[in-house]
């Protein structure tokens, strides 16, 4: 049987690993070496501009995941080398070409991480996994966008209690998104004021909300863009991907064992929309009394098994809480509105979790860095955020 894997796949995986201070992907900067093929172990020779520099195990992270996404590789190798001289004048050339063809197809910034939270089946609190964990993000001192990708049966408005509009800027007509508890939301839910209205733009917006929530959207400075997914594996899955490169998902799941059909699911959304799976977060995975007993109401090791299955980490477990779909009801979510709580101290550890695993693209030079760091040795009075930006 021939080798499934080839050069071609590699390379197109590959346009997914950004390098953020040239704001173009590695095959486009010509970083990518050679790629050798050896049944399912894969090989990647990456140039980068400086051996030593802090972007390089971003860029070398980025692509062991991309690439083990990829269904096929059981396993990669990443060569990185310095660039000579020439090779970089080279590539200085193409990211001056390419920021003066304003390749940026969106108003995404090439440095703001891109987290689609999707799913296998419906029901498992997508939505509420989104909004907790887009504040928990923020809490943690992150610059954080929320988009409802779920164009029309949109909940993320009313999870944020927010009935605020969403206005365009005179000059730019740029759409400006709502800031609510400190994060920039998107959604559909935030421009039309009724269900008739809704019902006209339906036919007219649906295949055009998504590209124009990322291109008509004044996203500003971000570290991470969170992206709640609809249902299924659709259309959409495929139009993120088209147009965030960057873009890779965390399943939600339940802890019930249907690991199985859920992972086949996921595999096959990843494969076809080339969208790397991070990582799983097991939703309502226990009821915990407060006396501290815990119930295993929807079974147990679901989470595990898929995460298993597919190869990538469990980020975290987040128990059955009736304040959590309160929380949802009333507009007050859980990890702004009562942070002592079990699940937002649940949110609280998978938004860290996340942030090892996807740390925020480095925005700043080297030198720039360095500086910086100078700084802060003299001015304590660093936030947490920059001092977590620094040390890295
Ligand atoms: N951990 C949880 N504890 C209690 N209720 C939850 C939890 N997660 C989700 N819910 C509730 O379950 C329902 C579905 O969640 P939602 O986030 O809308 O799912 P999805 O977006 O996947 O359709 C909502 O009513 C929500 O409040
Ligand atoms: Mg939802």
């Amino acid at each position: 049987m021939p080798n499934p894997l080839t050069r071609e796949r590699i390379v197109d995986a590959l346009r997914g690993v950004f390098d953020p201070e040239l704001g173009s992907d590695v095959v486009d900067l010509g970083m990518v070496r050679e790629i050798t093929i050896d049944g399912g172990v894969v090989t990647v020779g990456l140039a980068l501009t400086i051996a030593e520099c802090p972007m390089r195990s971003q860029i070398e992270n980025d692509t062991v995941r991309k690439i083990t996404a990829i269904p096929d590789v059981d396993d990669v190798v990443v060569e990185t080398k310095a660039m000579t001289k020439a090779q970089r004048a080279g590539l200085m050339e193409v990211a001056r070409r390419r920021a003066r063809e304003n390749a940026t197809p969106t108003q995404v910034r090439a440095t703001t991480r891109a987290i689609a939270v999707g799913s296998g089946k419906g029901g498992v609190g997508k939505s509420s996994v989104s909004v907790n964990l887009a504040l928990a993000l923020s809490r943690l001192g992150y610059r954080v966008g929320l988009l409802d990708a779920d164009i029309w049966g949109f909940s993320i408005p009313r999870m944020l209690g927010t009935v605020a509009r969403i206005e365009a800027d005179s000059e730019t007509r740029l759409m400006q998104p709502v800031d609510i508890h400190g994060i920039r939301v998107v959604s559909t839910g935030l421009i039309v004021d009724s269900e008739e209205t809704a019902l006209m733009w339906r036919g007219l917006m649906l295949s055009k909300a998504l590209d124009q929530f990322l291109q008509q959207v004044e996203w500003g400075e971000l570290d991470y863009l969170v992206i709640d997914m609809p249902p299924g594996t659709g259309d959409i899955q495929m139009a993120l991907s088209r147009l965030l490169p960057q873009a890779e998902m965390l399943v939600v799941t339940t802890p019930a064992k249907n690991a199985q059909k859920v992972a086949i699911r996921v595999a096959d959304m990843a494969r076809r929309s080339a969208m790397p799976v991070v990582g799983v977060i097991e939703n309502m995975s226990y009821f915990e009394t407060p006396d501290g007993h815990r119930f295993e109401l929807f079974g147990q090791g679901g989470g595990r098994e898929l995460a298993d299955s597919l190869g990538i980490p469990l980020l975290g477990s987040i128990p059955l809480d009736p304040a959590l779909g309160q929380g949802a009801d009333s507009g007050e979510p859980v990890v702004v509105a009562n942070p002592g709580l079990r699940s937002s101290r649940s949110f609280m550890a998978v938004a860290e979790r996340l942030v090892e695993l996807v740390p925020p693209a480095e925005s700043e030079t080297c030198t720039g860095r360095i500086a910086r760091l100078f700084a802060g040795l003299e001015m304590d009075e660093l936030g947490a955020g920059a001092q977590r930006s620094l040390t890295g």
